[in-house]
């Protein structure tokens, strides 16, 4: 419920994406957001009212002049009690009307008599995108701090490819949780490592271990939403990287290390997340090794180099935070971790919580002793994480 107690005011306007904005209405009142919708005359011709009341629970305003608004002040009521202002589809039609400052009814009225912010999730033909007067609308909407969610490239309704499809759904929902979040991390550089590794047996087998991932990629969520930049190494992992964060993908300790180590001078802040495996196989065959041949076979091991150490090491390296998945003594496995690889601060957790599922239990641990949160989700603890960074390595 990542918009609880958020009252986001919803404008649709006339475009055949307003079809898409039925579903953003469910998933922005799936995150706890109170949402209130408007819509312009033209968006009734393509979704009714209904559906928007069907899902946000309450009327929904068309006219400047609607009855139901005791003091006929429909633009100052619904705009004045929003923490923000979402129009999606936004339409060049009316991109220009707001652009110009005009308030030719209520959506348009609601939004010059806003003390919020606005988002706006353009959607149109490529050509009435790509004309100079939308985009002269488009500058002059983003000098005015109106923020600009897309539009994305692609097939469109009139049969054309191209730039003004309205992001989807989903991805709108993803910035207006961002919107919200507190830009504690702002004009950082972060790197961070995340899910397993896989050291080859052979080309078809391997030794690996049960991360998924979804730590780190929560934690990359979350530094990206406080405003840092984000690189996240990837071991191999079954999950989508995060809007708005760069993913490199490798398989072996060795990629990761190399993938690392060649970033981590330029960044502000690592955080290991990865369940590194310590050892490699030594022997690893070129060929899939045949059961029938030679007998049982035997595996030999040589240990894998310890990234975090190695980037701790760097001189003027980047602030770095560890993880240590123990199944046992906690504190005293994870301080002593810490220690030696000489770092500020590492973050512990049981392994009987911590592998696999969408919720974890971890306690940080720094010089001065142990802070532990209060078991939430892995988004919910990610963000307490990165709070928690920003502010031991101060403002920037
Ligand atoms: O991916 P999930 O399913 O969500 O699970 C998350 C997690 C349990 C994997 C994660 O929260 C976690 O605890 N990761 C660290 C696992 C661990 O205990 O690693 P370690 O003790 O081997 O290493 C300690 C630290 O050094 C870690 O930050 C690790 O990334 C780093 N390391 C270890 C070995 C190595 N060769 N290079 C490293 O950088």
């Amino acid at each position: 419920m990542e918009l609880n107690g958020k009252r986001i005011v919803l404008g649709v306007t006339g475009g055949i994406a307003a079809y898409k904005s039925a579903e953003l209405l469910r998933l922005l009142v799936r995150q706890g957001a109170d949402v209130q919708v408007a819509m312009t005359e033209a968006a009734t011709r393509f979704v009714t009212a209904t559906t928007f009341q069907a899902l946000s629970g309450k009327p929904v305003y068309v006219d400047q002049w609607d009855a139901r608004m005791p003091n006929a002040m429909a633009h100052i009521d619904l705009s004045r009690q929003a923490d923000l202002i979402l129009v999606a589809p936004a339409s060049a039609d009316f991109m220009a009307r707001i652009a110009n400052g005009m308030a030719d009814d209520l959506l348009a009225t609601m939004v010059l008599a806003r003390d919020c912010p606005l988002l706006l999730a353009p959607a149109m033909n490529r050509q009435m995108w790509e004309n100079p007067a939308t985009q002269r609308n488009v500058a002059r909407l983003l000098d005015d701090g109106i923020g600009m969610l897309g539009p994305a490239s692609g097939a469109q309704a009139c049969g054309e490819t191209g730039p003004g499809r309205m992001l989807e759904p989903e991805e709108v929902a993803d910035a207006v949780v961002d919107f919200f979040v507190p830009k504690v991390l702002a004009g950082r550089r972060v790197l961070i490592t995340a899910g397993p590794t896989f050291e080859a047996i052979d080309p078809v087998r391997g030794i690996t271990n049960l991360s998924s991932g979804r730590m780190g990629y929560a934690i990359a969520r979350a530094a990206r939403q406080a405003g840092a930049t984000v690189t996240l190494v990837s071991g191999p992992v079954a999950l989508a990287a995060p809007p708005g964060v760069d993913r490199i993908d490798v398989r072996s300790a060795l990629d990761m290390h190399a993938a690392v180590l060649e970033r981590a001078a330029a960044v502000d802040i690592f955080i290991a997340v990865a369940a590194v495996a310590d050892y490699r196989v030594a022997n690893a065959a070129a060929h899939k090794l045949k059961k029938d041949h030679g007998g049982v076979p035997t595996i030999e091991l040589v240990e894998n180099p310890d990234i975090l150490a190695e980037v701790a090491a760097l001189a003027d390296g980047p602030f770095c935070v560890g993880f240590a998945a123990e199944s046992q003594n906690l504190e005293a496995y994870a301080q002593a971790k810490r220690r030696k690889k000489n770092i500020p601060l590492i973050v512990g957790n049981l392994i009987q919580d911590g592998f696999g599922g969408d919720d974890n239990r971890l306690v940080l641990f720094d010089e001065r002793g142990s802070h532990p949160l209060t078991p939430a989700s892995k988004s919910v603890l990610a963000r307490q994480l990165v709070d928690h960074i920003a502010k031991l390595t101060g403002p920037n």
